[in-house]
């Protein structure tokens, strides 16, 4: 079991099953939910209700599900430990789509329309202004229900998302204030090291962050001869300052941290030559992802296993979620004025129902 221990800081991220983890995940989140499981109450959601508001047809939704899956596997590779982290599917804890309808009324609409990354995303998606749902403007507001119902004080995301979770920090401090205090507030957890650019898989691939959309991504599960062909895409750029070269940003990625430095002050003086520190890139990404092989070899051995981590860490989310939408549900009235409503019809069931007490 998870230790659900109050006085530790609960923290809480997710990914969108789009594609199987790669090494942007791991340099920008794995790494750092996997430190932090172990003195942290921690929550890692699925978000497959988030990756409907760009594709929700059902070809698409099929698909999905075969990246939860995999996507699970990277997650145990990669070393969350299901005994430390709640890992569970969003679309399977109906609670969270409860508290996203309770949040809404307290979301000023011009607030979502404003927030650069619905631009993005429709943009990403191809999405003409017509095409964008409700879903899309609502995303946010269900990423708060998702923080917002484990009461998560820390968010650890890219700097793509940290908007969404101040948007869920407003959404936290407008219910404390109107209604009862009932939520800690979400602060986001940016990482510190920059996002890792793409591999030259194809063409621009390096110009941009290593995505799995772009085709420019080196994936957890790629075996070492595809890991070492794909990072051997990678070249100097022309017009860009040695510090800014995908190569530096992989460097300071991977090797440990004092040998970075040398390492990148030698490239970008020329003492060192682009095979060289290709080679040691090489190194330290396998060094890396060796043993998350074989730990993902364990789990692939044992494929009911997935399945099992997942429901279980689902139905503890369920607890947990249910748990607060009662919380919320009180503090807003509705549910006393619900449980009042019981209470007389049950006295009033128990009237007519008792054949020698005064007539109803
Ligand atoms: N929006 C995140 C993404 O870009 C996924 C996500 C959904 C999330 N709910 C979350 C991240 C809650 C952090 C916290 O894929």
């Amino acid at each position: 079991m998870p230790d659900t221990d109050e006085r530790r800081p609960r923290v809480l991220t997710g990914d969108r099953p789009t594609g199987p983890l790669h090494l942007g995940h791991l340099v920008g989140s794995l790494r750092a939910r996997v430190a932090m499981q172990d003195e942290h109450t921690s929550f890692v959601l699925i978000a497959d209700l988030h990756a409907l508001a760009t594709r929700s047809d059902r070809d698409s939704i099929e698909r999905m599900h075969e990246h939860v899956r995999s996507i699970v596997a990277d997650l145990l590779a990669a070393g969350i430990d299901p005994d430390e982290t709640t890992l569970y599917l969003q679309s399977a804890v109906p609670a969270v789509y409860d508290l996203a309808v309770l949040l809404q009324m307290i979301t000023p609409r011009r607030r979502l329309e404003r927030l650069p990354s619905l631009a993005v995303m429709a943009r990403d998606a191809r999405l003409a202004d017509d095409e964008v749902t409700m879903g899309l403007l609502g995303y946010p507001v269900l990423q708060a229900a998702d923080i917002l119902m484990a009461r998560a004080e820390l968010v650890p995301v890219g700097a793509d998302n940290v908007e969404r979770v101040e948007l869920a920090r407003t959404l936290a401090e407008t219910f404390n204030e109107r209604y009862e205090p009932i939520f800690p507030l979400p602060a986001p957890r940016v990482a510190t090291v920059p996002a890792l650019p793409g591999v030259e898989t194809v063409p621009g691939g390096m110009r941009r962050k290593m995505s799995k959309s772009l085709g420019n991504a080196v994936y957890l599960s790629d075996p070492p001869d595809v890991v070492r062909d794909k990072l051997r895409t990678l070249c100097r750029l022309d017009g860009l300052a040695p510090d800014d070269q995908p190569l530096a940003a992989f460097v300071h990625a991977f090797l440990p941290s004092d040998e970075a430095d040398e390492t990148a002050r030698a490239f970008a003086e020329g003492r060192l030559s682009e095979a060289a520190v290709l080679d040691r890139v090489v190194e330290a990404v396998e060094a890396e992802l060796a043993p998350i092989r074989e730990r993902r070899a364990a789990v692939e051995q044992d494929p009911d296993r997935i399945d099992e981590v997942l429901v279980d860490g689902t139905i503890r989310a369920r607890d947990v979620a249910y748990a607060t939408l009662e919380d919320v549900r009180r503090a807003m009235g509705l549910a006393t004025f619900w449980d009042q409503a019981v209470e007389a019809a049950h006295a009033r069931s128990r009237r007519r129902k008792t054949p020698f007490g005064p007539p109803s």
